[in-house]
């Protein structure tokens, strides 16, 4: 008998992984063993990569070391229309870097940091570059964490404590996730001895749809459009009665709260750059979980991570066109460590399909 098609993949293993426990029944999400809200309170970006990609919490609190842009990353970028969405621009630059660095096969910890490092970097160079600005000189926010050089190479400033820490924070939170489309999706393209390079590029493509990591610029509009908890009730509704689907909310593993999102909401909290704003979120995530629980009795529809991640986003400072990318570095971390395992104990991902189109039948014969 034919095996049965699963087009979501739910519920096929694919790989052994010691990087993150995501427990979707508790709301549970540990990375080598230690707990995503402890990790976001009290640890730092670069040291939880280190701890992705080495395996155990590195005993100091450094910081990675900085990546330059060579010129034809540069001139990737300002090859560029400036009206290109920022995440393409990442896309690019990312694979202008590897086709000039040529990373070798087995992929390494070392090449996993020039590419988180480099994230920064690049995304902060095009969105200088296309307001007709100079991209910052790297080496200046070399004594910053990836995520503080991130703001610093937007603004070409000195960030706000605050806001660095809160960014920081947000990383920590979206560093890694399980098999998620866009880690599998570097894994597929490692297990074939591809290199780290096309892997990550692969991963950022993956990324871009609403359903990943687009959601959270989506969750603004929602807000903007609600305007105020008063509005909220008559608004969903008509969302669901058209078939729409709230931003922010489901999520295919977690059944209960997404542990990120309880952890960004304290983020947010700590940050309270806009207290009216995060009170809206507030409020309408409580109108927005009973309807959805009205909606799909059977199917638990919770806060996911892009809900509050947008709230700390905005509070930061960053552009709504910046959210995905700002995720897309944060995200490296997990894709590179993945990489990682896959490139040692995987082997070729391979899965089948099944034909059901038409039987071999003869070409047409020419008229
Ligand atoms: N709002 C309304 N209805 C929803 C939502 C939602 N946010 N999410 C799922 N549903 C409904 C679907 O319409 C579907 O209904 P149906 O059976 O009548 O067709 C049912 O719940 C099951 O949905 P699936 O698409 O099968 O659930 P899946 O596990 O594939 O989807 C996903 C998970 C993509 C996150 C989904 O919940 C969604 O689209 N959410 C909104 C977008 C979003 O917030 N994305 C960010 C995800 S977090 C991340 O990737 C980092």
């Amino acid at each position: 008998m034919a095996a049965e098609v699963n087009s979501g993949l739910e519920g096929v293993v694919a790989a052994e992984t010691t990087i993150s426990l995501v427990d979707g029944q508790a709301g549970r999400l540990l990375y080598r063993g230690y707990e995503i809200g402890d990790l976001a309170a009290h640890g730092s970006y670069d040291r939880v990569v280190g701890l992705l990609l080495d395996g155990e919490w590195p005993a100091r609190d450094e910081v990675l070391p900085a990546a330059s842009l060579t010129p034809s990353v540069l001139s990737a970028l300002r090859g560029l229309p400036t009206s290109v969405a920022p995440l393409d621009a990442m896309r690019t630059g990312i694979s202008a870097y590897g086709a000039e660095r040529r990373l070798d096969w087995p992929p390494n910890a070392e090449q996993a940091r020039e590419l988180i490092a480099l994230g920064p970097a690049v995304v902060g160079a095009f969105a200088r570059v296309r307001d007709g600005k100079q991209p910052v000189d790297s080496a200046e926010g070399a004594h910053l964490g990836v995520a503080g050089r991130l703001l610093h190479a937007i603004s070409g400033e000195e960030p706000d404590e605050a806001q660095a820490r809160a960014l920081d924070a947000y990383f920590t939170v979206c560093a890694e996730h399980g098999l998620n489309a866009s880690t599998f999706t570097t894994r597929v393209i490692t297990s074939t001895q591809s290199d780290l390079a096309s892997a990550v590029c692969g991963a950022v493509g993956a990324l871009k749809g609403r359903l990943h990591g687009g959601a959270p610029s989506e969750v603004r509009d929602q807000l903007t459009q609600i305007g105020d908890v008063d509005h909220a009730e008559q608004w969903i509704r008509g969302a669901l009665a058209r078939g729409e689907r709230l931003m922010g909310f489901g999520h295919r593993v977690y059944k209960t709260m997404d542990p990120r999102a309880a952890a960004l909401r304290q983020v947010a909290e700590r940050l309270a750059a806009d207290a009216d704003w995060l009170q809206l979120a507030i409020d309408v995530e409580d109108v927005a979980l009973r309807l959805l629980a009205e909606h799909k009795p059977d199917r638990p529809l919770k806060t996911n991570v892009e809900y509050y991640a947008s709230i700390v986003l905005d509070g930061v400072g960053l552009l709504t066109d910046l959210y995905t990318p700002a995720f897309a570095v944060a995200r490296t971390a997990g894709w590179t460590a993945h990489s990682l395992e896959q490139a040692e104990h995987g082997r070729l991902i391979r899965p089948d399909s099944r034909y059901v189109g038409p039987e071999q039948r003869p070409l047409p014969t020419p008229a």
